[in-house]
């Protein structure tokens, strides 16, 4: 679907993640034609650069961070010439007057904040100031949104005094996953499924991401946040929200955050029994946590599995159970949806037959597929085996295509006005209102992680959590 011309303000625009993902998502739509002839990326930064080292970076960004296919000199060139790059200094004068002059007010202005959030209230302030934001203007913001509920509403006061809430596009980038929205699809699109989705036929939940990299080069920023700030608080509580919300009335960007806002305040708070942390031991040829973090007595986790219950009619008796983590022995991230067990078998006992489980895929592999039972073929007698119900979205797509990035679709959703896909103020809030009495009560205990080895699926406590329900984790491997 094509857009309309934009300017976007990209800040923070030699920043890591511009790097890695901003800039090559916006090439990978300039590719495929879905930036129109009048848009325009406006970097902007602290470094004093002018428009050509930009566009340098920008080359670079595409070289390392594009698939080579993808990379077509003549397309390159035609896309730098939309980027230009102004010197800005979010604490002082420098720079705006000329990011004033240079925007255009007709367009779509986007401002992009990729920067520390200790400098989101000061950007704001001085588009404002500066007279550079309007009423056709757009802010995206990423995560971390906050470091708890108070910073949380801090930021969102400091947000609301230059633009409104149906101006702020806050990231949370498993929005932007294919199967996060196919699981809207498959839940609301279809029959089959909502008669079942609640607490008489599903056994249990469990959703877990599972990382195979550590915290290097980020040690500093991951110290302070641990997994439960830096994965449950926005990650995780989005994929439990769409999994467990009811049906909004439309597919309504309010009406779903209404939905999605019920779920996190109809959580249970959580006790310390039901939550493990762990944090990853020297192994596989990989230093400690500590060494990665720089932090030789760090009590900061870099897994965590929680068991969540739901206080409402749909799920009152069906616990989530959530794990993540990093140096974990895959990288998975999938929605277990484990259905009960049939209330009578007509069969013999042990005849092979196991209860219906939906998976829902994020990675590898996007893709739902659905376990069931039916009867081994052949004269062998009522023997029952289970085989998948195997949707895989590739196979879907014809030949060649890519599933898009999240952040392709999720920016390109900022220029067409979309906010489905992004968190509102409240529910941000009442994500940190769940998370602060766990994470404070343990801080207070001084809780130690449990050690476990890189290359596995977290500490044995973490399978107990489940075991002690008589329930066991998926295998990651
Ligand atoms: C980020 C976290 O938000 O998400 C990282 O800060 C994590 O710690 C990353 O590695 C995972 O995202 P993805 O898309 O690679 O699964």
């Amino acid at each position: 679907i094509p857009v309309d011309d934009f300017d976007l303000i990209l800040f923070g625009a030699t920043g890591d993640l511009a790097k890695r993902k901003i800039i090559p998502s916006l090439y990978r739509r300039f590719l495929a034609g879905q930036m129109p002839e009048g848009a325009r990326v406006i970097g902007a930064a602290r470094s004093e650069l002018d428009d050509e080292a930009f566009r340098k970076e920008v080359r670079e960004a595409i070289a390392e961070f594009v698939s080579k296919p993808k990379r077509k000199p003549e397309v390159i060139d035609a896309f730098c010439e939309r980027c230009s790059y102004i010197a800005v200094d979010a604490m002082g004068d420098a720079g705006w007057k000329e990011l004033h002059d240079s925007v255009r007010d007709e367009v779509c202005k986007a401002f992009y904040f990729s920067v520390a959030p200790g400098i989101f209230g000061p950007l704001a302030k001085k588009l404002r100031e500066h007279g550079i934001a309007c009423e056709n203007s757009r802010l995206v913001v990423e995560k971390p949104f906050g470091t708890d509920l108070e910073t949380a509403r801090k930021l969102n006061a400091e947000l609301a005094a230059s633009f409104d809430e149906h101006q702020i596009y806050r990231i949370d980038h498993f929005l932007g996953k294919e199967t996060v929205q196919n699981l809207m699809a498959v839940r609301f699109a279809n029959v089959l499924f909502e008669p079942l989705w609640n607490e008489r036929y599903i056994d249990h939940v469990q959703i877990t991401v599972a990382e195979t990299v550590g915290v290097a080069g980020r040690g500093s920023y991951y110290d302070k946040s641990g997994a439960m700030r830096d994965m449950v608080q926005n990650h995780l509580m989005q994929l439990l929200c769409l999994t467990a919300m009811e049906p909004p009335n439309r597919y309504d960007a309010d009406m779903l955050r209404d939905e999605k806002l019920k779920v996190i305040r109809a959580l249970d708070p959580l006790p310390l029994s039901d939550v493990v942390r762990g944090q990853y031991k020297e192994g596989d040829g990989h230093p400690s946590y500590r060494e990665e973090a720089e932090n030789e007595d760090s009590l900061t986790e870099s897994f965590i599995a929680l068991k969540v219950g739901i206080s409402n009619w749909r799920w009152k008796h069906t616990p989530f159970y959530l794990r993540t983590g990093k140096r974990m022995s895959r990288r998975v991230s999938e929605i277990v949806i484990q259905f009960k067990e049939t209330p009578h078998s007509i069969f013999e006992r042990d005849n092979g037959s196991q209860a219906n489980a939906l998976t829902i895929r994020l990675q590898p592999d996007e893709g739902i597929d659905m376990s069931v039972t039916i009867k081994e073929p052949g004269p062998g007698g009522m023997r029952l085996i289970n085989v998948p119900l195997d949707m895989t979205f590739a196979d879907a797509l014809d030949g060649g295509d890519e599933i898009p990035d999240a952040y392709e679709r999720l920016i390109m959703d900022v220029i067409r006005g979309n906010q489905t896909l992004f968190m509102r103020g409240d529910e941000v809030e009442a994500a940190w209102a769940w998370t602060d009495p766990i994470i404070e009560a343990w801080t207070e205990k001084r809780d130690r992680p449990h050690g476990y080895a890189p290359g596995t699926s977290g500490p044995e406590e973490a399978l107990m959590l489940m075991h002690r329900d008589n329930r066991r984790w998926r295998d990651l491997d």
